[in-house]
């Protein structure tokens, strides 16, 4: 049995382990059994218009591992808790990161999320301590500064009681959110063109991710000239806040050396250079588009929640109202917010923002008894998981009741994974997780919020779990 390790502010300094499987226990493991479908291309049609409901299916028909074969390779949806924790922890080592990941690079470049070995445990090693407890007052601070200014955005739109749509807000108080506490910059004059850049970039990733032919985007077409022109736009402005700072035009925030300074003042530990500028590029890039959209899409599936299930709406508001009295929320506050975290982790659980991750096994491997063949891609998936009534009774029930310490002793732990696990999980989980209690505390603190319509809102699978056409809220000011 492995002992159990919570990476997450763990220095990455130690290769993933690798258990290498014998030849005679892999020819003696079961083959997995296949889906029923076309071959070659199968399985890209049978799921639209919806993946993640037909990965659902898919789990619950065949059970705890399904086979697929995509452009003649084979794919395999894992829905038990053993093969999350063999995969992406206990034996990290014999897997690298699918080759959808690698898709992003076209966008991404190097960054932590689609890099490995020596130069992701780099870039790990020196981004770790920004995500240290010794930051995290300030970064609540900052969270909360932001979230006011989001309470002000929407009280300023709903004034005439018009419905506002959450999710653009949200998205933009998240960007400032990463931009401020990574860099220390604003970005207040440079916001709306910043968002329009973003966007393109996330929807053409997207697109890319999920694409039957890849090199299809690299063709002179005028999506690529877009998306060259806003990487550009992005780089500019990235550039020059790098250069402001290197040059002394700026400085960071009074609280400390931020993660712009700390990577500045720091040497690769590969080469012993001080960090190029591209390489920089591609680490901020990474950490602002990794992290406010699924922050921010957290965030409004959580509120869409509590809008629909108004007993639990009133419970957190309750605690809300006695533990902050009206005030600003901070770090210290968080921990008396035991409700309104409840109620973001059982929003993660039905919408876990990253809905799917994958792993390409670098060896043959053997796993519960299945063989798992070298150049196999796992699908890890969340949402699947996390709908596994095994574990999560009435799954479609939102209930944040389920995260009570009591509740949650006999789930095994890899049953839940919004942040994934192991070496690779999520670096800012915990910066996350503050977030969103911040930025649902303080909504609920100024406004009684209703939905504009009782239809439900559907997912859009993208690289992150958005709601589609997004999510209008009325929001009326609250009186005291
Ligand atoms: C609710 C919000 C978030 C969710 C659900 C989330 C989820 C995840 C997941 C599932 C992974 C692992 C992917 C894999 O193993 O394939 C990941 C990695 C990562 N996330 Fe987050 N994330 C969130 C917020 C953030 C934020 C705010 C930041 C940065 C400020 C961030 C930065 C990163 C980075 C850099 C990685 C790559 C880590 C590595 O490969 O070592 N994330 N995230």
């Amino acid at each position: 049995m492995v002992a159990e390790l919570d990476f997450a502010g763990a220095p990455a300094r130690k290769q993933p382990r690798r258990i290498a499987v014998s030849a005679g226990a892999f020819a003696q493991a079961k083959r997995v059994p296949k889906a029923k479908l076309l071959p070659f291309v199968g399985v890209l049609f049978a799921s639209k218009p919806h993946p993640p409901s037909f990965f659902v299916r898919m789990a619950r028909e065949h059970g705890e591992i399904v086979g697929f074969d995509i452009a003649g390779k084979p794919l395999y949806l894992v829905n038990h808790p053993e093969f999350i924790q063999h995969v992406m922890q206990t034996n990290a080592g014999n897997y690298r990161k699918s080759d959808f990941y690698y898709r992003l690079k076209a966008m991404f470049g190097d960054g932590m999320l689609v890099t490995e070995n020596e130069v992701w445990r780099s870039k790990r090693t020196l981004a770790q301590p920004s995500f240290r407890r010794h930051r995290f007052d300030h970064y609540c601070q900052v969270m909360a500064e932001c979230g006011d200014n989001l309470c002000d955005a929407i009280e300023a739109e709903t004034r005439d009681g018009q419905p506002v749509n959450f999710v653009p807000k949200v998205m933009a108080a998240a960007l400032n959110v990463a931009t401020r506490t990574l860099m220390n910059c604003d970005l207040a004059e440079d916001k709306d063109r910043f968002t329009e850049i973003i966007t393109t970039i996330m929807v053409q990733s997207e697109k890319r991710v999920w694409s039957l032919f890849e090199l299809l985007h690299d063709l002179p077409t005028r999506a690529r000239a877009e998306r060259l022109q806003a990487i550009a736009d992005f780089d500019g402005l990235l550039y020059k806040v790098i250069k402001d700072r290197m040059e002394g035009r700026s400085s960071h925030d009074p609280a400390g050396p931020d993660m712009l300074q700390m990577l500045l003042d720091s040497a690769c530990p590969v080469t012993g250079e001080p960090l190029s500028l591209s390489r920089l590029r591609d680490d901020f890039l990474t950490m602002v588009l990794a992290g406010h959209e699924t922050t921010a899409v957290s965030i409004a599936w959580c509120l869409y929640m509590l809008c629909r299930n108004p007993e639990h709406m009133a419970t957190a508001r309750d605690e809300v109202d006695r533990v902050l009295g009206g005030r600003q929320p901070t770090y210290e506050d968080l921990s008396n917010l035991p409700f309104v975290k409840m109620v973001a982790q059982e929003a993660m659980r039905l919408y876990p923002p990253f809905w799917t991750m994958s792993r390409a096994a670098l060896n043959d491997d053997e796993v519960r008894g299945y063989r798992i063949p070298k150049g196999t891609t796992i699908m890890l998936c969340p949402y699947v998981m996390h709908r596994n009534p095994e574990y999560w009774p009435d799954p479609e029930k939102f209930d944040p009741y389920r995260f009570t310490p009591e509740a949650g002793a006999d789930r095994p732990k890899h049953a839940y994974f919004p942040f994934g696990t192991g070496p690779r999980q999520c670096i800012a989980n915990h910066f996350a997780m503050f977030e969103a209690q911040i930025m649902v505390a303080q909504m609920l603190q100024r406004f009684d919020l209703s939905l504009h319509t009782s239809e439900e809102v559907e997912t859009e699978p993208m690289i992150s779990l958005r709601p589609k056409g997004g999510i209008f809220f009325a929001a009326r000011p609250r009186r005291r």
